[in-house]
């Protein structure tokens, strides 16, 4: 970078400044504020699953607080919100669909949109702990 920077005039240097001054950027797409509600709401599903529904507790099959079981069931404390929710998103429009015996597949026919936002809250809020014997 230094020796193109050493090659511009003064003037040159702001007419490239300008211009990329001038550009706007496109906006990122926000992610949802988390609130409170949420993730109290996200960690009751996560434990104890909603049994009018039939949803099963998402700790049964990803270990308590989500930290993950050998290899099948993915830990998800910890994970980032954007991408938690788009799994479970990708699930319920069938873009993602390969998952073991469609169990996902299963559990997210039993979440609405708030829920699955709710779960996602709570998981990337929780921290990552090592696993027993796992790789730091
Ligand atoms: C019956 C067992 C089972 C239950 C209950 C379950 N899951 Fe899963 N989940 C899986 C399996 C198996 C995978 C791995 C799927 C794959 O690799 O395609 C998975 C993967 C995921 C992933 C993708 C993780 C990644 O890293 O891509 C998310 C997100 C997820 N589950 C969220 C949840 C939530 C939230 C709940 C509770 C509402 C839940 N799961 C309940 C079995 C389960």
């Amino acid at each position: 970078m230094h020796p193109i920077a050493k090659s511009l005039s003064p003037s040159e240097i702001q007419t490239v400044a300008g211009y990329y001054a001038s550009l706007t950027a496109p906006k990122a797409e926000e992610p949802k504020p988390l609130n409170d509600g949420d993730i109290a709401l996200g960690k009751a599903l996560a434990d104890n699953g909603n049994w009018s529904s039939g949803l099963p507790a998402c700790g049964q099959c990803h270990g308590p607080s989500g930290q993950g079981v050998g290899k099948s069931f993915p830990r998800l404390a910890g994970q980032g919100y954007s991408y938690l929710l788009n799994q479970l998103k990708a699930w319920k429009s069938g873009n993602r669909s390969n998952d073991p015996l469609n169990l996902m597949t299963g559990v997210v026919s039993k979440l609405d949109d708030k829920q699955m936002n709710a779960v996602a809250a709570y998981f990337a809020s929780l921290p990552t702990t090592p696993q027993p014997g796992g790789k730091p």
